[in-house]
């Protein structure tokens, strides 16, 4: 196998390059593709050892693979999960609309003026990509949905549940462990929750988005969003990750027959995460997914969703997909998570929740080699980083004069407890990070849990959630777990 429409590809990243002025990059890709193996056997290789996880033989990093679909994607602002996957897999159609705006703007052009001849590329702009955007702008103005904002202005407000009151830190803090939702009270956590995701021993995001793509492939969901009832997804803890939204939105808008306006909506805690997200969905609407505003409802909600009671967002007979994506769900009690949505979802209701998992043999060497690298992964700067802060406050709640951040931080410790030890599912494995305080008491800052997948689906049948699939994607240690709310019996 090689590369897919690797011709007429390679034709635009060279028109894209030309003014991009990275010597060494056009050399590589222009004149030196010729020396890559483009084999499949060769593109195998560069997955399957990539990072050099444990149990497999490390990549070197010089690579050829490795420096060229990682330069290529880079240099081309392509959003990819793994470098160079959409590069080698997607078809002409894919890898042009993950181009930005720019990008492809670039391509249009120089199609009209004649400085490229390729038929294929001219196929796809002139065909699917007018067809795309026409099938959007017409049904947008049938159903007059455009709304004129002033440039400057943000297009979304921030909505509060009415007496609501924000935790302190002294609210967060209960049965000597923080609560998940004091990490993101401040405008750094943004940034520090940034570096973390970009961290390369940080997986999860990746795998997440990565499988949210394969899952909005599945027929369970088409079915969902194509049905008369459905309007639309609610994010819980939804806040940070804006390129998640996207996926869900962008399937939505492409996938439902006739079209109308859906319901996005996050709920979270953090204003600054929200702020976060919709600084993102608006640079994106504003651009190339204009189409996004003219369909999507997007709602974002500041609250903490433990105590959500009537949520005002959902309309009464109707079917709503909730998520729970990156994992959150094991830095929280499932008793009182399943307990809300529970008391949430109607029957019909589809449920995406995004977890760790346990290695499935169970084997006592694989949990071992997992603990070790949770540890590793935990103790990273940039972990810490995010962690420096609610420590500093707790060091106020505490009135720990001599108990600088620096030095609590030196009392670090992760543990990786086993069951039902700090978990409500059976078989887990969650390491749980502390510190101690002056007062010689040890402070629980985080949980994480990583779950047995039966397990969590006998657990969440005892709330009426029935199990459909679950969806992974590269990473074995992370999956998504789907299900459907029953009726009550
Ligand atoms: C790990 S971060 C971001 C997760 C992100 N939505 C994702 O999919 O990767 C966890 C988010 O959960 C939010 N959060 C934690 N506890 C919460 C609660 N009780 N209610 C609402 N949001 C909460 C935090 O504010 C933070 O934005």
């Amino acid at each position: 196998m090689s590369v897919k429409d690797w011709k007429s590809k390679k034709e635009i990243v060279r028109l894209l390059y030309n003014e991009m002025s990275d010597e060494q990059v056009i050399v590589r890709i222009y004149y030196d593709q010729g020396n890559f193996n483009f084999t499949l056997e060769g593109l195998i290789d560069f997955y399957k050892y990539r990072w050099g996880k444990p149990g497999r033989p490390l990549l070197k990093r010089n690579n050829k693979y490795i420096h060229f679909f990682k330069v290529l994607s880079i240099e081309l602002g392509l959003d990819e999960e793994v470098f160079g996957n959409q590069i080698v897999y997607g078809d002409l159609i894919d890898f042009m609309r993950a181009l930005p705006v720019e990008g492809l703007e670039r391509v249009r052009s120089a199609i009209n003026n004649h400085e490229i001849e390729d038929k294929l590329i001219e196929k796809c702009i002139e065909s699917e990509l007018n067809l795309i955007t026409k099938q959007f702008d017409e049904p947008s103005q049938n159903l007059n949905l455009n709304i004129e904002v002033p440039k400057s202005a943000s297009w979304f407000a921030i909505y509060h549940k009415s007496g609501e009151k924000k935790k302190t830190i002294e609210q967060a803090f209960f049965n000597n462990s923080l609560d998940q939702s004091a990490f993101y009270q401040t405008p750094e956590s943004v940034l520090r929750w940034q570096q973390i995701i970009e961290h390369p021993l940080y997986e999860g995001f990746d795998a997440c988005k990565g499988t949210l793509k394969k899952f909005v492939k599945t027929s369970h969901w088409k079915s969902l969003i194509n049905s008369k009832d459905f309007d639309g997804c609610i994010v819980l803890t939804g806040g940070g990750a804006p390129e998640k939204d996207l996926i869900i939105t962008s399937s939505i808008i492409n996938e439902i027959t006739p079209k109308k306006p859906i319901l996005h909506a996050l709920i979270d805690t953090s204003s600054y995460m929200l702020s976060y997200s919709i600084n993102f969905i608006e640079e994106r609407i504003n651009t190339n997914l204009n189409v996004l505003s003219s369909y999507i409802d997007f709602k974002f909600l500041e609250c903490d969703i433990f105590q959500l009671s009537d949520l005002w967002l959902k309309k009464k007979g109707k079917n709503y997909c909730w998520f729970i994506p990156g994992g959150t769900l094991g830095n929280l009690s499932e008793k009182a998570v399943f307990e809300l949505l529970a008391s949430q979802c109607n029957e019909g209701d589809m449920l995406v929740l995004g977890i760790g998992i346990v290695p499935t043999s169970g084997r006592a060497e694989d949990i071992g080699r997992l603990k070790d690298q949770l540890i590793e992964e935990y103790k990273s700067d940039e972990v810490m980083d995010l962690l420096k802060i609610p420590i500093q406050s707790l060091c106020g709640v505490f009135n720990q004069k001599n108990n600088l951040v620096e030095n609590v931080m030196k009392t670090w410790k992760l543990d990786v407890l086993e069951d039902n030890e700090s978990s409500d599912v059976k078989g887990s494995l969650t390491p749980v990070a502390s510190v101690e305080l002056e007062s010689k008491e040890r402070v629980e800052l985080f949980k994480s849990t990583r779950y047995d997948l039966d397990e969590l689906i006998l657990f969440a049948k005892k709330y009426r959630f029935e199990y459909i699939n679950n969806i992974s994607h590269g990473d074995e240690s992370y999956c998504q777990v789907v299900f459907k709310r029953e009726a009550t019996r």
